[in-house]
């Protein structure tokens, strides 16, 4: 089977099961440190304020694949310290409902404004609204590294399919007859497995389908690799082994932003990927650090690095880093869109 068939059905019955627990079997950027909310939040404040300017309705900000929904709540906290309720609506969207009706229970102060989707977001055509120019902003948080990805490789001039057993391990290579992956082929390093995100190729028409012209922006935050380049330093099968993970029922693997970027060209937004750092250095002018710890990636302050000292070095954390003379290497991106 493609592996994009293999994801899709483990998936599907991962996240739509009630009994899972999705933070028991993996942490995520934003569930771990509220920094990308907090970013987000003061990102759409400037949006709002410009807005405001132009149009008499609310500004709607939809968000994708919210999980049991804590950085809605993390976002909502930081945007109402910066514009009143009455500002904006919020929209969250997500294919399971035993999902969206955890996040519902956490929204437990009112002033949270929050309407429930339930949706499938790499199938455009059955998205419940026809509208466009529906929302003014679209946030989503390591969804696209679960939404159906094929796995392909260029054996010389030839581009192969990679295809999986149901247990999601690699069995062999059928030549590939998808257009959308052959128009991106030329470009793949030779022997190394590139995740081609075709659900998430979808869910960017979708975007481009539901934003505000000229207005309209999106950001989506998750891991991966932004250039070919940095995966071409690991050696071919070490990375082909790596590529596609498991963590309780689900299988992720990493964003190829690099292809995503220049889909989103191509499809007419103004895109541009970067490290999930620098866009909150850009929102919110602090300076840094990313630390991993046990419970997830967390951006510190230099003052947070100091205050956690003990419990860094406990995580091996040494002194060439105190001393910022070593960082720790960054795997999440955001790809910024405008339309
Ligand atoms: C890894 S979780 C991330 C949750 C949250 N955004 C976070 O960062 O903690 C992925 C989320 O995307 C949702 N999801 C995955 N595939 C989806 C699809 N095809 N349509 C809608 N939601 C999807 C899952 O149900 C889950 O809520």
């Amino acid at each position: 089977m493609t592996f994009y068939n293999v994801q899709k059905s483990a998936n599907d019955r991962y996240y739509k099961d009630p009994k899972t627990r999705i933070y028991y079997d993996f942490t995520t950027a934003a569930s771990a440190c509220s920094r990308t909310a907090q970013a987000c939040a003061i990102k759409a404040a400037k949006m709002i304020a410009a807005w405001e300017n132009t149009s008499q309705e609310p500004f709607r900000i939809a968000e994708f694949g919210i999980g049991e929904g804590d950085f809605a709540i993390a976002f909502n906290k930081e945007l109402l310290k910066r514009v009143d309720s009455t500002a904006f609506e919020y929209v969250l969207f997500d294919f399971s409902k035993p999902l969206l009706d955890k996040a519902k229970k956490k929204f437990t102060d009112e002033r949270l404004i929050g309407h429930f989707v339930c949706t499938d977001l790499a199938n455009p055509a059955k998205f419940p609204y026809s509208k466009s120019g529906l929302f003014e902003y679209v946030i989503t948080n390591e969804m696209y590294d679960d939404l159906p990805t094929a796995i392909a490789c260029r054996q010389g001039k030839e581009i192969v399919e990679a295809h999986y057993g149901p247990d999601a391990k690699f069995e062999n290579y059928i030549p590939c007859a998808n257009k959308k992956i052959l128009q991106f082929g030329e470009t793949f390093p030779e022997g190394h497995h590139i995740p081609v995100p075709l659900g998430g190729m979808e869910n960017l028409a979708l975007i481009k389908s539901i934003l505000r012209k000229n207005f309209g922006m999106a950001d989506i935050f998750d891991y991966g690799f932004m250039s070919y380049r940095e995966i071409e330093k690991e050696p071919a099968d070490f990375w082909n082994q790596g590529l596609v993970r498991k963590y309780g029922g689900h299988l992720t693997t990493d964003v190829n932003f690099e292809l995503l970027e220049e889909y989103a060209k191509s499809i007419g937004f103004i895109a541009g990927a970067m490290q999930q750092s620098d866009f909150i250095e850009m929102m919110t002018g602090e300076k840094l650090t990313s630390v991993e710890l046990e419970d997830g990636w967390h951006y510190y302050t230099k003052a947070e690095i100091r205050k956690n000292r003990k419990k860094l070095e406990k995580q091996g954390y040494g002194g060439e880093y105190f001393e910022g003379k070593a960082q720790e290497d960054e795997p999440y991106y955001c790809l910024s869109l405008k339309i």
